[in-house]
Formats: structure tokens, sequence, C-alpha cells
């Protein structure tokens, strides 16, 4: 064939023009976006999370909590969320710039757990929860004075704490 360089080029151009499209306007719509205060002069949001929560995300990930929980609040006009309590406010890119991958989640089995760390009142409720029944005892030892954690288990209630986006953003203000 007479023309096939010219072919190949083309077929590239095709599937990259448009790939890097993709790529280059989401770059620069969120790609300089990092923490801001809630208020002039304040502490920067999201915080950072503490180190024996990064260690519960690790634990949170291995044992597939993402395929049945969400951590997204959608807006009031698209679901009913906020009515149900999931958060105050809706979720925005902003909430996610610290996290080394994003543990959206797309299907809800479960509750959607973006702002548990709000909702949860002590640190024996939440082990009550990460138990589910039975599904996840085996993160427990039975002890002289009940269930005692493991070390995932620990860290897995650090980091189901820590999940709060109870924070003004300058995409998403907390109501007064
Ligand atoms: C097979 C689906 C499924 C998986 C996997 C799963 N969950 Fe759940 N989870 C649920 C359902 C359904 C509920 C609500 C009913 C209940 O409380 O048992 C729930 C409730 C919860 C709650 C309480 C939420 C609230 O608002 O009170 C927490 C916290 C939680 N799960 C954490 C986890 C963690 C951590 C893991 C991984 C170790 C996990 N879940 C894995 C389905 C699942």
């Amino acid at each position: 064939m007479k023309n096939t360089k010219l072919l190949i080029a083309g077929v590239f151009l095709t599937v990259a023009l448009p790939f890097g499209a993709l790529l280059l306007s989401s770059q620069a719509q969120l790609g300089s976006l990092g923490r801001a205060p809630a208020e002039e002069g304040g502490p920067l949001f999201p915080p950072r999370t503490p180190g024996l929560a990064v260690q519960g995300r690790a634990v949170y990930v291995s044992l597939g909590c993402v395929s049945c929980h969400t951590q997204q609040v959608r807006p009031a006009g698209q679901g009913s969320d906020i009515a149900r309590g999931y958060g105050e406010r809706p979720s925005v890119a902003r909430d996610y710039v610290l996290q080394p991958d994003v543990l959206l989640g797309d299907r809800r089995i479960g509750p959607d757990l973006a702002n548990y760390g709000v909702r949860a009142k002590s640190i024996a409720d939440v082990h009550v929860a990460i138990h589910h029944g039975k599904a996840f005892a085996f993160l427990y030892e039975s002890g002289a004075k009940g269930e005692i954690p493991s070390e995932r288990a620990a860290s897995l209630a650090a980091y189901l704490q820590s999940l709060r986006q109870d924070y003004s953003s300058p995409e998403a203000k907390l109501k007064q």
C-alpha cells in the first residue's frame, strides 16, 4: 500500500488526540487543586490523615470494603444523601487531594462512609460496625474481658474515625 505511513499516523492521531485532550483538560481543571482554609487565615483542609489511620486505609483496601461502601456525598438535587444524613454538604474534588488513590466506590450495598467519623459516637461503636454481624469477626480475638481488636482492627477503626468532610470548602460551604 502506498500510504501506509499516513494511515498509521492517522490511526495514531485518532486515538492519541482525544485521549490527550481528556487528560489535559482534567489536568487543567484539577491539576493545581490543593488544600484551602475554611476561613481566612485558618487551618488548611482537608486535614492530613494520622499515621495509624493511613495503615487502616491499607486494611480497608485489602479487605475489599470499597466493594460495598462509597465515600462520596451527592449534592441535594442528585440523590437523598444529605437528607439521609450521609453528610452536611456534597463532596467536592478538593476533599480527596491528599489521597494517593481515591476510594470513591461505585456500589452502595452499605451506607456511604465519607462522614462516618462524624456519625460514630465512640470507638466501641466503630468496632461493632467493623464486626458486621460476624463477617469481620476474624479481626478480633476473644479475651477474658471480651473482644480484643487485632492491630489491623485498631488501625481500621482509626481510619474509619478519620473519615470526615465536616469543614467548609471554597466549592461547598457548610450551612451556618
Ligand atoms: C458485602 C458488602 C459489605 C462489605 C464487603 C462491607 N460492608 Fe460495611 N456495611 C454493609 C452493609 C449492608 C451495612 C449496613 C448494615 C449493617 O450495619 O450491618 C454496613 C455497615 C457498615 C458500617 C456502619 C455505617 C453506618 O453508617 O453506621 C461501617 C462503619 C462499615 N460497614 C464498614 C465496613 C468496613 C470497614 C468494611 C471492610 C472491612 C466493610 N464495611 C465491608 C455492607 C458491607
